[in-house]
Formats: C-alpha cells, sequence, structure tokens
C-alpha cells in the first residue's frame, strides 16, 4: 500500500490564514447584517497603478501576434525583468549582484516553502518567534522539525528565537548553532526592523558558523529610517552567507498578479556545492516560469512612471500605519512597528489571549486581525493589525475599536 508523507499529520490544524478565514466566514454566515473590516491577511487593497496596467495591456497585444507572441519564459526569468532587478534593486545600493543571480518565480512565498529542498533532513532551522508560518511549516513537511508540544507550541528540533517586547523585537543569537537561519526585516508579524550595523552583526555570525541567512525582505519598499539595510547585500560578507527573497505583491500590489524573485549568489558554497547551481536545476525542473504578461508589468515597476506611483501607494498604507499606531497607542493601547513596514503588532489588553482578543475584536467591533499565537509561541499576547487597508476602513475600524 502507498505509504504517505506522515510529516503532513504532524502539523497541527491548518495554515493561519485558512484558519482565520473559516472563523470569519462562519460568523458572517452567522450574522449576515453586520459589516467585517478586515485587517488580518497582509492582503492589498489599492488598485494596479496605471503604468503597470499599461505594460501588461501591451504585454497582451503583443501575445495576440505570432512575431511578438512568447511562449514559455527562459528559467531565470525575462533578462529585461532580470536587468530591471539587477539596475535599481542592487547595483543602485552598492550590491555587486549580476543577472545570473537572481531567478524569477511567481511570488516569494513559494520560494520560502521550496527553498528548503537544497537541505539535509539533518539540518537545523532557526527562526525568529513569532515567525511567518510558512517557514517552519515547509520545514515540517520535509520531516526536518522533530515532534510538536502542544503545551510549548514548539518543534523539538527548531531553534526558536524569540522576539519580544523585551528585547525590543531583536533577534539573539541562539544558544545552539543552526545551520540555517531565516530573517524576514523588515519583520512580518511584528512590523519592526533592526539597523544595518545589527544585520551586519548576522552576516558576520553565519559567516564565522558555516550557517546560512534566508533573507525575506518583502517588506522593503516600506523602510523608512535612514540606517536599515534594503537588501542583506548591503552588508559585507553577505554573498557568502545569504540568499534574499524578493515579493512584488506588497511594493506594487501583485498579490493577485503573482511575481517574486530569489536572489543566490556565485559565492554561496556550502561542503564545495554551489547552491546557485542547485537552485538552477530545480528550477529548470519543476518550474516554468512567471508568464510573460506578468513579467512585463514586473518590469514596469521600475519605470519612471512606476516607481512614482508606487511611491504613492507605499505611502498611502503607511498613512494607515500611523492612523493605527496612533490611534490606538491614544486608546491606551501598547503598540509597535508601523515605521519601518505596514504591521502595527499590539499587546492584547487585560492580559486576554491573543485568540480570545481575536473572538472579541471579530463579535465586538467586527474587525479582523491576526492572534499573535498564530505566529508562535512567543506571539502569545499580542495581535496584528495590517495597514493594507483602504484609508476609509481604517478609520472606521479605529473608531470602532475606540469604542470598546
Ligand atoms: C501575511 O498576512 O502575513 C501575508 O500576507 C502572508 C503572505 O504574504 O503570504
Amino acid at each position: 500500500m502507498l505509504q504517505l508523507n506522515d510529516n503532513y499529520q504532524k502539523l497541527p490544524g491548518s495554515y493561519l490564514f485558512s484558519t482565520i478565514a473559516k472563523k470569519v466566514a462562519a460568523y458572517t454566515s452567522a450574522h449576515p447584517d453586520k459589516t467585517i473590516i478586515r485587517m488580518g491577511i497582509g492582503d492589498v487593497t489599492q488598485p494596479i497603478a496605471p503604468a503597470i496596467i499599461e505594460a501588461m495591456h501591451k504585454a497582451v497585444e503583443e501575445m495576440s501576434v505570432a512575431e511578438s507572441f512568447h511562449g514559455y519564459a527562459p528559467d531565470l526569468g525575462y533578462e529585461f525583468l532580470r536587468n530591471a532587478i539587477v539596475e535599481h534593486d542592487y547595483k543602485a545600493r552598492g550590491c555587486d549582484i549580476s543577472m545570473d543571480e537572481i531567478f524569477v518565480s511567481d511570488g516569494a512565498k513559494c520560494d520560502s516553502g521550496n527553498i528548503q529542498e537544497l537541505f539535509a533532513p539533518e539540518a537545523r532551522i532557526a527562526v525568529c518567534d513569532p515567525v511567518y508560518p510558512v517557514y517552519v511549516d515547509s520545514n515540517v513537511m520535509a520531516g526536518r522539525c522533530g515532534t510538536y508540544d502542544e503545551k510549548t507550541g514548539m518543534w523539538s528540533r527548531v531553534i526558536y528565537m524569540p522576539c519580544i517586547m523585551e528585547n525590543g523585537f531583536v533577534p539573539e543569537f541562539p544558544g545552539e548553532t543552526p545551520d540555517v537561519i531565516y530573517l524576514c526585516l523588515p519583520n512580518n508579524p511584528t512590523g519592526t526592523t533592526i539597523t544595518k550595523a545589527q544585520l551586519q552583526e548576522w552576516v558576520d555570525y553565519a559567516n564565522k558558523n558555516g550557517a546560512l541567512i534566508i533573507y525575506d525582505a518583502a517588506y522593503e519598499a516600506y523602510i523608512s529610517e535612514g540606517n536599515v539595510a534594503h537588501s542583506i547585500y548591503e552588508c559585507t560578507g553577505a554573498k557568502t552567507c545569504a540568499i534574499e527573497l524578493k515579493s512584488f505583491s506588497k511594493n506594487a500590489g501583485f498579490t493577485g498578479v503573482r511575481l517574486g524573485y530569489t536572489v543566490i549568489p556565485k559565492a554561496l558554497v556550502f561542503g564545495g556545492v554551489s547552491l546557485n547551481a542547485m537552485w538552477a536545476r530545480r528550477h529548470g525542473t519543476k518550474y516554468n516560469g512567471a508568464p510573460y504578461i506578468v513579467q512585463r508589468a514586473g518590469e514596469a515597476v521600475y519605470s519612471k512612471e512606476g516607481k512614482a506611483q508606487l511611491k504613492e501607494q507605499v505611502a498611502y498604507y503607511m498613512k494607515n500605519a500611523s492612523l493605527i499606531h496612533d490611534g490606538l497607542k491614544n486608546a491606551g493601547y501598547t503598540v509597535f512597528g508601523g515605521v519601518n513596514a505596514p504591521y502595527i503588532w499590539l499587546k492584547t489588553p487585560k492580559h486576554m489571549t491573543s485568540w480570545d482578543f481575536f473572538d472579541y475584536l471579530l463579535t465586538e467591533a467586527n474587525v479582523v486581525g491576526t492572534p499573535g499565537e498564530g505566529f508562535g509561541p512567543s506571539g502569545q499576547g499580542y495581535f496584528r493589525l495590517t495597514a493594507f487597508g483602504t484609508q476609509e476602513n481604517t478609520v472606521a475600524a479605529l473608531d470602532r475599536i475606540r469604542q470598546l
């Protein structure tokens, strides 16, 4: 009889955002008269910028003519997009990254889940706690995390680096040396970040200990402070210890369009083996590339008009972030984040658990957020709100919360 991958059976419950969607659906079907404001999943609400829509229309037209039709995309992505990425995301920041170190994909979520295929089953991973659930769940599926303790909410083989109010949400070097370190900065879910000098310490630590950093820079466009790195390759020595994941979802509203890329420097070599070559082999075998139309849309993100329009979009969401941050603070909440990231992280009031506060907010204010505990045990007693809503809904949600 077929033997299944029983690591899947070890996963507790369903994916965090699926659980929340189910809870909200149950509430709305029982209370069809209520208007729900969604500040849970970090999904964007502003339409795709005009310069990008124009590029997509043009690409659609090209597909209708034999001479300009495009079939399978090149393995690593079209050169026009990889070139724009190199010029704008790296060269412009003084980072020496070349086109053949960029792998275009249909989004950072898939890449962050798939990248663990490169590591041995014995590899020990270290994660910030709380953390974007994909990093841990995908390693559980691969049998790398040991057993789950329901009481502590922890996996026996995962190294947790608590990021809590007491340490300013800055991960500390773990007692045990990990093989792979996941860092998401600016951080999802806490909305906080670390300075470039602090990131340099992580790069030095990884190089010294022979560890690999998976650096998720999905929220890079939201950085407002000058001492924060936009790419890990701004740090000296990062090319020998770090992979960087980038998304077009949050900076350009592509959550439904799907586009991202992963940077694997050629200098990234472990045990004499190039990770760039391994990922190229994997990419070529398992993936047929993001659609031509979408890659043209990605290219337009870097055009003069595209950049200006997206700057406005990011400012729109960050206005929401400061409204939520200040509004909650004035209402007596303890709040973090929202300065370099579109997430606000708050302490639940009256020592409520994260899920109790979720239910309370849903039923009493008809506002949906994300319970901190869903991101890991150190998220207990915290709650996340996203700034990706419309300004009208953000203001309305704050009014409702203030009246609680
Ligand atoms: C989140 O809400 O944490 C993100 O939207 C999830 C994602 O980017 O996949």
